[in-house]
């Protein structure tokens, strides 16, 4: 088995554990009580690849929940959360620098019934409670107790596995994955973040347990889905999740977009392959879990408007604005935030084809005028898309596209120097023109802002205030509106009422 792992695995990294005031006062806690105490999990996991983590789980032979309280007084930590029916307890322990969150559970031996996540649980062993863990590289524990202090606890071979770069469940996959069918997904986000590789019976067991997931909340699926978007490649977890079936079970739409037909020998772009090259594009630019949303959506109605027009070829003819009409049903379905989050992937998706219109050489000062209006704060992420939106593999060809998009760059910067229409506030509002014409809040209102507005941004009035007032007095005056005076008094004062 090959290594794809870029960690190496190195034991040296528990010397020293022992020692650290937290585990030392675990160490104390269970001498004196006489029970077992492990550390387990993603930190020994994580301790021995030398990579980072948060939290620390730790489970014991016996109570945890008062074992955690004794531990949190030994160590002044604060509060000690306490969750009754899971038989666990936790704390914050604050640090220099990052807090770590503290989690202790009584071992247990667990059987999951099989239409609810909701564990029937036993007292156990550290053997039971790692043999119900996910994969055998996050069942490692470390030993806090005397005789064996500090060594590791590894009856499921975690630490080879570790460094294979394997995962692979504990017990027969059938069994973990029947006993949270989260895990699934949580072994093609571990082997997208660490680079590792599923076992081939653990992914048979995978695609043989994938319905299993209609047990799963929304949540806990966007959570993981989430973390698979937020690695440095997701192509990478995509790829997982589509061999595997899962992706079927919670986002048929985007396996939509697989496959490239052809007619009278005019093929077009696998959208699937695409998307996920534009969104690993994007994740070598931005760390914004939305950007790389919209990336992932950019495309998605491209399979609902696909038409074969003869002399053409094949066209997506509204794909963005469709596409942008999806967002708010997948993100609904998935459970994920329908607030600006969602706004921004919705124009992300519906702006992504505008820059490349622009990157003619006619381009007027007007159309980039109404991109940077339409895309307002979100300009930088829009370019940032389109740039990653271009993966033809002929390289002359990307090198022309991509000078073509520096020089919009250029003349974005130019036309928002001088015309300020990124953030554009009109420069008259709803109560100049109340006030100038003496009206109450009507749509004749709205309309003389638009007519402004459009003569701003199609270059034929500055900017401001001392051009835009004659315009709204001629515009006022052409829809039969009677002004109360023609000198401009200033800005109105903003009262009750607005348009
Ligand atoms: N675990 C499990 N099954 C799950 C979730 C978690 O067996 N569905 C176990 C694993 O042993 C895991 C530990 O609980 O290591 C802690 O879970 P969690 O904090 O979710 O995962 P970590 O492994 O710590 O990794 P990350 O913090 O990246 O999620």
């Amino acid at each position: 088995m090959s290594r794809t792992s870029s960690y190496t695995v190195d034991p040296a990294r528990l010397e020293g554990v022992v020692n650290e005031p937290l585990f030392a006062a675990v160490a104390a806690e269970a001498a004196t009580r006489g029970i077992p105490a492990f550390a387990i999990g993603g930190f020994v996991r994580d301790r021995l690849i030398g990579r980072a983590c948060k939290d620390i789980d730790f489970v014991v032979e016996g109570d945890g929940i008062t074992f955690a309280q004794a531990v949190a007084e030994r160590l002044n930590a604060g509060h000690v959360h306490v969750f009754k029916n899971f038989g666990t307890a936790m704390f914050i322990l604050r640090q220099a620098q990052d807090d770590l969150q503290v989690e202790f559970v009584g071992a247990r031996k667990e059987s999951y019934s099989r239409n609810s996540r909701k564990p029937e649980v036993e007292p156990g062993t550290i053997k039971d409670d790692q043999e119900r863990r996910d994969f055998t590289i996050n069942a490692l524990a470390i030993s806090l107790n005397a005789g064996s202090l500090g060594a590791l606890v590894d009856p499921f071979g975690g630490i080879l596995h570790l460094d294979q770069g394997l995962i692979r469940t504990p017990l027969d996959p059938d069994i973990t994955f029947s006993d949270d069918p989260l895990r699934m997904l949580r072994a093609v986000r571990f082997a997208n973040q660490l680079g590792f590789t599923i076992d081939p019976v653990t992914f048979d067991a995978i695609k043989r347990n994938a319905r299993r997931l209609e047990i799963i909340s929304a949540e806990r699926i966007h959570t993981e889905l989430n973390k698979i978007i937020a690695t440095a490649r997701p192509s990478i977890g995509f790829n997982l999740l589509r061999d595997s079936g899962l992706l079927q079970e919670f986002f048929p739409e985007f396996l939509e977009l697989a496959g490239a037909e052809e007619k009278f020998g005019i093929g077009h772009k696998d959208n699937f392959h695409h998307t996920l090259q534009v969104l690993d594009n994007v994740c070598e630019k931005s760390d914004d879990l939305w950007l790389r949303w919209g990336a992932v959506l950019h495309d998605i109605a491209k399979p609902a408007t696909k038409r074969f027009v003869p002399g053409m070829g094949w066209t997506f003819h509204g794909h963005e604005d469709k596409g942008a009409r999806m967002v708010p049903k997948i993100f609904r379905r998935l459970k994920l935030p329908l607030d600006e989050k969602m706004k921004f992937v919705q124009k992300l998706v519906a702006l992504h084809l505008r820059p490349i219109s622009l990157t003619k050489e006619e381009v007027t000062d007007s159309a980039v005028r109404r991109l940077l209006f339409d895309a307002g704060d979100d300009i930088d992420a829009l370019m940032i898309l389109c740039r990653a939106d271009i993966t033809s593999k002929n390289e002359k060809k990307k090198e022309r596209y991509l000078r073509n998009y520096d020089l919009l760059m250029r003349k974005l910067a130019e036309v928002e120097e001088k015309d300020r229409v990124r953030n554009f506030q009109p420069p008259i509002t709803g109560e100049d023109i109340m006030l100038a014409f003496g009206i109450p809040p009507c749509r004749a209102i709205g309309d003389i802002k638009t007519v402004i507005k459009d003569a701003i941004l199609d270059g034929r009035i500055p900017n401001d205030r001392q051009a835009a007032w004659p315009l709204m007095l001629e515009e006022g005056a052409r829809i039969g509106l009677q002004a109360q005076y023609t000198a401009d008094p200033g800005p109105a004062r903003p009262s009750t009422a607005s348009a």
